[in-house]
């Protein structure tokens, strides 16, 4: 006989047929102890449900919980229960909260927000008023495309927002532009050719579009963004990060987004904008999306891993049209679609209003740290800050450094950053850097990062 204890801890509990009834109690008791599945602390069921579940009198119940009591494997708590001893037969305390953690190395990683900010109460709201506010039907299965309701929101937003020409019936909801990116990635093995992506770029997404079949090519940028001239012909797409290169900052330029369009145009390549932080922009204008340019030629992709949390793993594609069937068919042929609930929250945030305060506030913040990031950078001549105007993170250029060394220095102070060596695609030599992801620290943690990362450009650390 197996049972699954309800009311405590679940354990599969496997009982002989036959047999004495007591000593097989004990023995299944020891051997899901033995295993593991009975940890240390945890609680048993009392005697009475336990022997209701197994169909056995309590008395052979308590019998059996004396005997492993006995042994040292229960201890026996009267008015508080049985609980599984630890090794040495102590009580096995089950925490009231998990240990306290050690403290947090320091990270200037580049590609997070502060997720410390995260707002809590707000998102608590809105999913409270999401999952009152459901349909029935919202708990069947949903639209491979995205909750409707969601991809209204987000025309409305995208359109007023970033300049995106939105159409709700192209829109469809990811779960993060990885997700996104793969899916696509699969839909473009169909066309056949190479993607191209910018070098350097994360190297993480050339993995996830290789891993899906395509080909990757890289093609190098400056501080107009991609080197659109340099596209060969052939491709089924290109990736790039127009507002805000990713690693180093540039910002593709008017001219270019003309011909990175008419490019597309001539060739029948597919172009993807990853906007993954253009709503953090700084010093100038918002720079909108290459996507208006042409909404059959652009995929728009856009993500709340910046403006809210990475692991919400939620994110969206403006597709075009004829991108809209072999994207849906190939979200039912795997995942289906992202979670209803997940959409409907983030629905009720954009229409509340608490995207755009969550936006705004944030860009205030790393603004401001931005600013004492680079006063603090500025008394080391030789290290040149790129990419400053817009998103969460900058590079350093490291003029006779080595990136090598500075990460050294960094490691000795417990500093988490990232050297450009690993973004780059074509053969060398490159010019040294380090990105700087300046939002990524909680607030309490800045100062302390920003002067670790100083340390390590002092004399001493060449
Ligand atoms: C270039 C770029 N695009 C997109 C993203 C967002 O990815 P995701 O939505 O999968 O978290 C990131 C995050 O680091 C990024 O660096």
């Amino acid at each position: 006989m197996a049972i699954e204890w309800s009311g405590s801890r679940d354990v599969h509990l496997e009982l002989p047929a036959a047999g004495p009834r007591r000593q097989a109690v004990v023995a299944a008791i020891r051997q899901a102890v033995r295993d593991g599945r009975l940890p240390p602390g945890a609680r048993l069921p009392s005697t009475r449900v336990l022997a209701a579940d197994l169909g056995l009198a309590r008395g052979t119940v308590t019998a059996a919980y004396d005997e492993l009591a006995v042994q040292g494997h229960l201890l026996i708590r009267p008015g508080s229960g049985t609980v599984v001893a630890g090794p040495t037969g102590a009580i096995g305390p089950i925490p009231a909260r998990p240990p306290a953690a050690k403290p947090q190395r320091l990270s200037l990683l580049a590609g997070r927000p502060d997720v410390s900010r995260f707002p809590r109460t707000r998102w608590l709201a809105a999913a409270r008023r999401a999952v009152t506010g459901a349909a029935t039907a919202d708990f069947g299965y949903g639209d491979p495309m995205g909750h409707p309701a969601l991809r209204r929101s987000l025309a409305e937003y995208l359109g007023r927002a970033r300049g995106v020409l939105a159409d709700p019936d192209r829109i469809m909801i990811c779960g993060g532009y990885a997700h996104a990116l793969a899916t696509l990635a699969t839909v473009l093995r169909e066309h056949g050719g190479p993607v191209a992506v910018e070098d350097p770029s994360l190297p993480d997404f050339r993995r996830v579009i290789r891993a899906a079949g395509p080909e990757v090519v890289g093609v190098g940028v400056d501080a107009d963004g991609l080197r659109v001239a340099e596209l060969p012909d052939g491709l089924a797409a290109v990736v790039l990060t127009p507002a805000h290169q990713l690693p180093l900052g540039g910002t593709l330029s008017a001219r270019r987004r003309t011909e990175l369009v008419g490019y597309a145009r001539r060739t029948g390549a597919l172009l993807v904008e990853d906007d993954y932080d253009g709503e953090f922009r700084f010093d100038r204008q918002p720079v909108g999306a290459v996507q208006a340019l042409d909404p059959e030629r652009v995929v728009y992709s856009g993500t709340t891993s910046k403006t809210l949390a990475p692991g919400l793993r939620l994110s969206w594609l403006v597709l075009p049209e004829r991108l809209v069937g072999p994207m849906r068919a190939a979200r039912l042929a795997t995942d289906r679609h992202t979670g209803v609930l997940d959409q409907l929250t983030l629905a009720e945030f954009f229409d509340s209003g608490d995207y755009d305060r969550q936006v705004r506030r944030c860009r205030t913040a790393y603004r401001t740290r931005r600013d004492a990031l680079l006063a603090a950078v500025a008394e080391h001549a030789d290290v040149t800050p790129l990419g400053v105007a817009a998103g969460v993170h900058l590079v350093l250029l490291l003029g006779d450094r080595t990136e090598a060394a500075v990460l050294a220095a960094a490691a000795r102070r417990s500093l988490a950053l990232d050297g450009l060596g690993r973004y780059w695609l074509g053969p060398g030599p490159h010019p040294q850097g380090v990105l700087i992801g300046y939002a990524t620290p909680a607030e309490h943690a800045f100062g302390p990062a920003v002067r670790a990362l100083i340390g390590c450009f002092d004399q001493e650390s060449h």
